[in-house]
């Protein structure tokens, strides 16, 4: 195999792919949540000394690589200006550590948690398998975190920028404390937000994680009406949005559509892992031995694709054209994004395909929506979304 050259070695993407690409190739190996850690130790590190000249240095060479200025890629949506479309799903950066860096990877937005109102250490490990060849992974984290004090805490010392001058726009998805019991899920998730109301650009209720027991049962109508009710009576509340499952029924979709329109909600981002095993009940985890079956936990990254497509369309058909909608499961190409954006969604978020293809994927994916564009002869990417322009 010829060696790759010296510049694909010093960029951001060569060093990825060379030294990471044979790790993520297999299943067993390094640990998924120790590799995942140590990358975000080492972005917790630069997002703090990100101003020190040889730090800032290294930086710009990374913005210089995958960044991808386009004024039209440019959107404004629940009054936050997004350089582009394409953000950092939740549950990678759960702390926040990273929040003054994620621009220079390209994205346009970012969202940090899910961060609960108490510190937790999450469900006991293993507890996070890459699928390798399915490009897919499973994990049951279950909130693993340092608190929203915490979280205040990590994001101060970064000193962001404020609010409206970010570079990326940064969310902070909110989940429930697992000590917490359901009926007072409310005030576990005000007291997050009303400290961290101040740092979020928009804040994100995740009641769609399958891996704290009851909290996918706040989708109900009555009780997710009861929580976001308590939520917008907070001073200074954010911009606030719903994350859901796939697993929904297309009633309980029309639901959710229904109550963010009543309700004035920011918008819907679809979705979280899934509990089907799409296909993949067979499959076993080398770790465990075990079956996709047997092991629980939430399942990511391609397999999740079709499912994700058709909760965004069916969220797109009862809210219609109006209700911001943020796409995310299982998109790994710029073909998958701009088939999320045509179906409706004004943002796409990554996570799984971009661990797998590296940090290249988000150029890739911003210059793909660019030559749709083009091809397509919009002006921008506004009139791409909900469009239902097929990939060509
Ligand atoms: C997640 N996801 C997630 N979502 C969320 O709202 N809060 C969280 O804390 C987490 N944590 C988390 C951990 C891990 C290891 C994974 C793989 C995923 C879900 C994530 O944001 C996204 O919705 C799904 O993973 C689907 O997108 P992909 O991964 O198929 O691109």
């Amino acid at each position: 195999m010829a060696e790759p050259s010296a510049s694909a070695v010093m960029s951001t993407a060569g060093f990825y792919r060379r030294w990471l690409g044979p790790v993520l190739a297999k299943d067993e190996g390094v640990d998924a949540e120790q590799l995942s850690r140590a990358a975000l130790q080492a972005l917790g590190q630069l997002s703090l000394r990100r101003q020190w000249p040889g730090l800032s240095g290294v930086l710009d060479g990374v913005g210089a690589e995958l960044q991808r200025r386009d004024l039209r890629l440019e959107q404004v949506l629940f009054g936050c200006r997004f350089s582009n479309p394409v953000g950092l799903a939740a549950g990678f950066d759960k702390n926040g550590v990273a929040a003054g860096v994620w621009d220079r990877f390209g994205f346009g937005f970012a969202e940090v948690g899910t961060v609960t109102w108490h510190a937790q250490p999450g469900n006991p490990r293993p507890r996070l398998f890459r699928l390798a060849d399915e490009r897919a992974a499973l994990n049951r984290m279950g909130f693993n975190n340092n608190g929203a004090e915490g979280m205040r805490r990590t994001l101060e010392r970064q000193v962001l920028p404020p609010r409206g001058q970010r570079p990326a726009v940064l969310g902070i998805n909110l989940g429930k404390s697992k000590v917490t019991p359901l009926e007072l899920a409310p005030d576990d998730y005000a007291s997050s937000l009303e400290l961290l109301a101040p740092l979020a650009d928009y804040a994100v209720i995740n009641v769609s994680s399958p891996n704290t027991p009851g909290l996918r049962d706040l989708q109900d109508a009555t009780q997710l009406r009861r929580l976001v009710e308590r939520l917008r009576r907070l001073p200074g509340c954010p911009p606030l949005l719903v994350k859901i499952a796939p697993d929904l029924e297309d009633d309980a979709i029309d639901g959710i559509a229904r109550l963010a329109y009543e309700e004035g909600l920011a918008g819907v981002i679809a979705v979280n892992t899934s509990l089907d095993r799409l296909g993949l009940e067979r499959r076993v985890i080398s770790q465990t031995g075990r079956t996709l079956q047997e092991e629980a936990g939430g399942l990511s990254g391609d397999p999740l694709r079709t499912r994700a497509l058709e909760v965004l369309r069916r969220l797109r058909a009862t809210a219609g054209p109006a209700l911001p909608l943020v796409g995310v499961g299982g998109i790994s190409t710029p073909e998958a994004a701009w088939e999320r954006i045509a179906a409706g969604a004004s943002l796409v978020q990554l996570y799984t395909g971009w661990i797998f293809e590296g940090p290249d994927l988000v150029p890739r994916v911003l210059e793909g929506l660019l030559d749709q564009l083009d091809r397509h002869s919009f002006r921008n990417i506004r009139e791409a979304v909900g469009s239902g322009a097929p990939w060509q």
